[in-house]
């Protein structure tokens, strides 16, 4: 049996520019949206990455017929007049943002039954607040089998709901489902992500009725039916947010393209306070590091808090750092998960709770670590180029799941990274 790893040679110094590609967390959204509006939708500035796939492997099974041009990054989908209702374990398992298709269907079909996800390798992630404030629109849930079944034979009414707290995947259900019930819904507490804003700009020009984008309390007035569009995906602030914490790992210049620095001003903040130099254009913006970084503390919380994607990220930055600093994650009680592994390379962590202590060390040196996430994956590679020697980082089917071409990318700002094929 063969595994394929990440094989990092420590040392370089990353220097050049590099263009995003279309977030993850947004094209996801939005290919589950289209399934709101019978006809051909077209999204542009497709990210190449391997969740792109499961989910067109999803609208597949439920009836679409999906076409990906690689060579232009666009995405069509088909959506037949009558959609399938049933999001199958082995998908929701392999990618847990299938669970976004549970408000669009029910709102189409008023019948869904998708596979519950269950936990994964950044902790359990439940789904309470999607079903209550599905319910509070008149949907019926339960349990069967491993499938969460929702029914709503009357249709889906508008209601006033709160969220206990701005979850993402609740806000993008609740607001699919919203667009087509009838009357009005309050969304308070809604999360107010940049991909959200992007989900609620594609359902304006599909023709639904939504104020307050951007803020916490959306207000949704349902219509009768939607329209496809083709719609552009937002850049990827992550993805963003990783080269430029690379650049200042290894104390070099690199220029990120294809993305609103705004989106990163706190992440960017971070890294100035850390000692880098930043500069923002209207859709880049330019990262130069001169010297160890100097310990900054992070706390995750919703966005425009910090983000929990950027954690591991930054926590390496830390654990090279010149001081001690505190990492506090808000979000995910296991991604700290990945410390185990960074301190294999010789990091100094301590974790108490959600909180992890780190204290900065003069030397990293290369060992075999696992990636257990996606962005635990990219860290552990930021890691290895900072590292003595060689690291090699397995489990690199998670970083597939939201980095396009990582190793190309990192070896054209002059990192030396291969994918290699281990018995
Ligand atoms: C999305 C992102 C993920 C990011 C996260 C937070 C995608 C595909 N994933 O995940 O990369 O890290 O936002 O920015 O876009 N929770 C509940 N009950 C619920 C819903 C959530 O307890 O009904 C909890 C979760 O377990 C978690 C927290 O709320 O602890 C935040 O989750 P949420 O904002 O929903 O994240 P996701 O949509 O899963």
């Amino acid at each position: 049996m063969t595994e394929t790893v990440f094989k990092v040679i420590g040392g370089a110094t990353l220097t050049g520019s590099i263009a995003v590609p279309g977030a993850k967390n947004s094209v996801l959204k939005l290919m589950t949206a289209a399934l709101l509006a019978p006809g051909k939708t077209t999204l542009t500035n497709v990210p190449d990455i391997a969740d792109v796939g499961i989910m067109l492997e999803l609208l597949t099974r439920l009836g679409c017929q999906v076409s990906h041009n690689r060579s232009i990054s666009e995405v069509q989908i088909d959506v037949p007049a009558e959609i399938g209702h049933r999001a199958d374990y082995d998908l929701v398992r392999r990618m847990r943002a299938s669970i976004n298709v549970l408000g669009p269907i029910l709102a189409r079909c008023g019948n869904v039954d998708v596979a519950l996800p269950g936990g994964d390798d950044i902790g359990s992630r439940g789904v309470d607040m999607h079903i209550a404030g599905l319910t509070k629109m008149g949907a019926e849930f339960g349990s069967d089998h491993g499938y969460l079944i929702a029914r709503a034979p009357a249709g889906l009414v508008g209601a006033h709901i709160f969220l206990d707290l701005p979850s993402v995947g609740a806000t993008e259900n609740i607001l699919t489902a919203a667009v087509l019930a009838s009357g009005e819904t309050v969304l308070d507490n809604a999360a107010r992500e940049p991909e959200i804003i992007d989900l609620c700009e594609m359902l304006v020009k599909m023709g639904a009725h939504i104020d307050g984008i951007g803020t916490p309390t959306l207000t949704v007035t349902g219509v009768a039916a939607l329209k496809p569009v083709t719609h552009q995906v937002i850049g990827d602030r992550i993805v963003a947010g990783t080269w430029a914490a690379a650049a200042v790992a290894t104390q070099g210049e690199v220029t990120v393209t294809g993305v609103d620095p705004n989106l990163l001003s706190l992440p960017l903040s971070k890294l100035h306070e850390m000692g880098a130099e930043i500069a923002t254009q209207e859709n880049s913006f330019s990262v130069s590091m001169k010297q160890r970084p100097t310990a900054v503390d992070i706390v995750t919380l919703p966005y425009p808090g910090f983000p929990t994607d950027l954690q591991p990220q930054f926590i390496v930055l830390n654990a090279i750092s010149t001081g001690s600093a505190m990492i506090t994650e808000n979000l995910f009680e296991a991604r700290f998960r990945f410390t185990q592994e960074l301190a294999r390379l010789g990091a100094d962590l301590h974790i108490d709770g959600h909180h992890c202590l780190v204290k900065g060390v003069t030397r990293l040196s290369g060992a075999p670590v696992v990636s257990t996430d996606v962005r635990a994956g990219a860290a552990l590679v930021i890691a290895g180029l900072v590292a003595d020697g060689e690291t090699l980082v397995s489990g690199v089917e998670h970083v597939d799941r939201g980095y396009a071409d990582f190793v190309a990318n990192l070896n054209s700002l002059g990192a030396v990274v291969s994918r290699e094929e281990l018995s």
